[in-house]
């Protein structure tokens, strides 16, 4: 018989890619998305199915993590065997301008779902996964980081989700229920929200090689990442719910890239070779060198003289913006996920270069779609002209 999963966060990122890994393995997937003004399924729209014609599997429910009565109400319709909670306010700057929000929907989120799952009396049935982070390593305190190592957040968010990380332990410690935590590193890919840095980099070079876009202004480029994909991460998602016991797992690449690293491979990728010079806020990447045939071939034979041009005349492409800086910065994230690696048997498949390949191929073709379609499409820029 087909198991049944609840995702919370089904139209984010990792829960798009989530629910179709689980679709594709026969489950009953229920997701919660929030009500919002524009549609706000467009990851998850090619998993779509007819309510009034098919037989779903994939069935969507309005909610939110900070309403109570939704959450029960939510798992007591759908008595999942597996739930997902991947719901979060999940940007670590916007943490610092909504610190209350967060802590309600990413710690307190979590507490309900457990209290939910708990009080319908579906301990024994529901193995609950609860989405932790290397944001809790913060400052780190040990290099590489591991399960053992000891948490020091710094930011709302992370706050926020050591409480979370540490109710899980707590209802599994209380009431033997099987709620593990997966402190995943981070992971992108060609559908991470665009305000991420991996994301961001990655549109804006597609946009800076069409002539879309002059500049790109970044905060800290000292900062290091340990970045994997998220078609690998959400498998580690799953096989940590099929394990007998509940635990807690890193799920990480080994190894760690520096912003600015992370802006030279993206650009070099697509042929363009930068270079950076200057300190702090005054730090400038120019484009100072580019490889024809690559270029074309990625991004297309009729923009080169636009690089060319670009490099002759005004070749600065990435700036310092010291509104993109973090009150408290994570400096330095690299995980060992051994015990992943071992209990689990679990592996990535891609490195970062196979990660920035597929951002920068799906980028490149989104933005010429986006010109395409400013120039002479359907699409209202101004209303009132
Ligand atoms: P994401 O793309 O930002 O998706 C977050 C999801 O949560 C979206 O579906 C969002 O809905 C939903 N959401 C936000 N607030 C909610 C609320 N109050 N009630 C219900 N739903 C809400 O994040 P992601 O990258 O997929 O990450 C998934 C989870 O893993 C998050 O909990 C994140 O904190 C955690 N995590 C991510 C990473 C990473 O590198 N990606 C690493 C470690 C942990 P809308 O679509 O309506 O906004
Ligand atoms: N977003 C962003 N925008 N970050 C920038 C920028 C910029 O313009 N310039 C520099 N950065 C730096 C940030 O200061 C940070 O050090 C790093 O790039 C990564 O930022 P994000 O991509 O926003 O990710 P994050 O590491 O803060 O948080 C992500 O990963 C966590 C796991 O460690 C999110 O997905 C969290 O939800 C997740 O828990």
């Amino acid at each position: 018989m087909s198991k049944t999963a609840l995702i919370t966060g089904v139209t984010g990122q990792d829960g798009a890619y989530l629910a179709e890994y689980l679709l594709k393995k026969d489950y009953i997937v229920h997701g919660i998305k929030r009500r919002s003004s524009l549609f706000n399924t467009e990851r998850i729209d090619h998993l779509y199915q007819d309510p009034h014609v098919d037989k779903r599997d994939f069935i969507l429910h309005y909610g939110d993590l900070t309403d109570s009565m939704n959450v029960t109400k939510v798992i007591q319709e759908c008595q999942p065997d597996e739930i997902y909670n991947l719901a979060a306010m999940s940007h670590v700057k916007v943490s610092f301008d909504t610190p209350e929000y967060t802590a309600n929907a990413d710690g307190l989120g979590t507490l309900r779902i457990l209290e939910a799952v708990r009080l319908l009396g579906l301990t024994g049935k529901t193995r609950i996964y609860q989405a932790s982070t290397s944001e809790l390593y913060g400052l780190v305190q040990e290099v590489p980081q591991t399960e053992k190592t000891p948490f020091y957040p710094r930011s709302p968010y992370g706050v926020a989700k050591l409480y979370a990380y540490w109710i899980t332990i707590n209802y599994r410690e209380a009431y033997g229920m099987h709620a593990s935590n997966g402190i995943l590193f981070n992971h992108e890919s060609p559908i991470r929200g665009e305000t991420f840095v991996t994301r961001k980099i990655s549109r804006a070079m597609a946009r800076i090689a069409l002539g879309m876009q002059e500049c790109l202004f970044m905060g800290n480029l000292s900062s290091r990442r340990d970045w994997g994909h998220a078609k690998d991460y959400i498998k580690a998602m799953h096989l940590i719910l099929q394990q007998d016991k509940p635990d807690d797992y890193v799920i990480a690449t080994g190894v760690t890239t520096s912003i600015r690293e992370f802006i030279l491979k993206t650009f070099a990728a697509a042929g363009m070779e930068i270079a950076f010079s200057g300190e702090k806020e005054e730090e400038v990447g120019k484009i100072v060198a580019f490889d024809e045939k690559l270029f074309a071939e990625k991004v297309g034979e009729e923009y080169k003289n636009h690089i060319r041009s670009r490099i002759a005349n005004n070749p600065v492409v990435v700036r310092v913006d010291r509104n993109y800086y973090r009150p408290t910065e994570v400096d330095l994230l690299i995980g060992d996920s051994t015990k992943a690696r071992t209990r689990l048997g679990w592996a990535p498949e891609f490195d970062l270069n196979g990660l920035i390949e597929d951002m920068i191929s799906s980028d490149i073709h989104l933005m010429k779609k986006e010109a395409h379609i400013k120039n002479g499409g359907f699409r209202t820029l101004n209303y009132f002209e």
